[in-house]
């Protein structure tokens, strides 16, 4: 689907682009010839990423901050210009999850994961966008949400789903205001994608992950190279004319809710169908 040079020419900041899915769409933008910025607050990680990373050949940096520290974003942006010339893309992807019970999390943990996920994407997003207007350039936002950031939100990590949530409603709320100038915002909603940040700290022990997998309809964990291609064609000129959209990518996972789809984890299929014949005659 993609041509070699389909992100030629851009400059894409990944941020939390170190590891996990963000250092596999950082990967995916360089094989296809964009040049890549990733920050975060690990300076080992972010050394060895931009080692595998700069193997595709493109221009690749890297920058120690924090998404929460909205001074410490600006001063990375003026470094990414000055070392670059221009950025073009922003891919929010820095996040910080837990499982806690809501009535035992203290004001600092709801605060901590909030500030990353929805403050450190403002930050990023506010700076990104001001240096797009001003320089009367055109762009494109991703921003990493998740499945729960809109509907049933989720149990047992009500910071992160009030972040994510927020971050959905700046995509859109965004992609109208900025239209106009030319800026694009979109967001990806990922389902299950196992990276160790994520797995270490959201699963505890196999039977939980088992139990997790049994309601994934599609029977499997998703490939970050299927989340790469996606966000890859979000942020290329191929998606001119999508904006304000958030794309779910879970195997149906998000669909478990049905109300009769309870009924396939009863029996298997062939006795399912065995049931369904009897009853048509009643
Ligand atoms: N359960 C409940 N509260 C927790 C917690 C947990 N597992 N981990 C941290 N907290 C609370 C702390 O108690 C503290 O609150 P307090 O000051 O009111 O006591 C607050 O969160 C900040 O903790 P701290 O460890 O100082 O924050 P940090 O900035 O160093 O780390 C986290 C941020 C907590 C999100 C950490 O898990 C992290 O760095 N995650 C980054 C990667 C990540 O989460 N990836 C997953 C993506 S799905």
């Amino acid at each position: 689907m993609f041509k070699e040079d389909t992100l030629k020419d851009e400059v894409i900041l990944i941020t939390g682009g170190g590891s996990g899915l963000g250092l596999s769409m950082a990967k995916k933008f360089a094989s296809l010839g964009s040049d890549i910025a990733v920050c975060g607050r690990t300076e080992e990680k972010l050394e060895h990423a931009a080692k595998e990373l700069s193997e595709f050949g493109t221009d690749v940096k890297w920058y120690a901050t924090d998404v929460r520290d909205y001074d410490a974003i600006g001063e990375m942006f003026d470094f990414i210009i000055k070392d670059f010339g221009k950025v073009t893309g922003l891919v929010n992807n820095a996040a910080g999850n837990f499982l806690s019970a809501s009535e035992d999390l203290s004001p600092g943990g709801f605060k901590t994961v909030v500030d990353i996920v929805l403050h450190g994407s403002f930050n990023c997003t506010h700076h990104f966008g001001n240096y797009l207007i001003d320089s009367e350039a055109e762009g494109n936002i991703l921003n990493i949400v998740t499945t729960y950031a809109e509907d049933a939100g989720s149990a047992f990590v009500l910071p992160s789903a009030c972040g994510k949530a927020g971050v959905l409603a700046m995509t859109r709320s965004l992609a109208f205001e900025w239209a106009e100038y030319g800026i694009r915002l979109n967001a990806i909603a990922p389902g299950p994608f196992p990276t160790e940040g994520a797995w270490t700290r959201l699963f505890p022990d196999k039977k939980f992950e088992q139990k997790y997998l049994d309601k994934i309809p599609a029977g499997r964990y998703g490939e970050h190279d299927e989340l790469a291609n996606l966000a890859a064609f979000l942020m290329s000129d191929m998606a001119p004319y999508i904006t304000g959209e958030c794309v779910t990518i879970d195997g149906g996972e998000k669909l478990s809710g049905g109300q009769f789809n309870f009924i396939d984890s009863m029996m298997d299929r062939k006795k399912l169908k065995a049931m369904f014949k009897m009853m048509k005659g009643k």
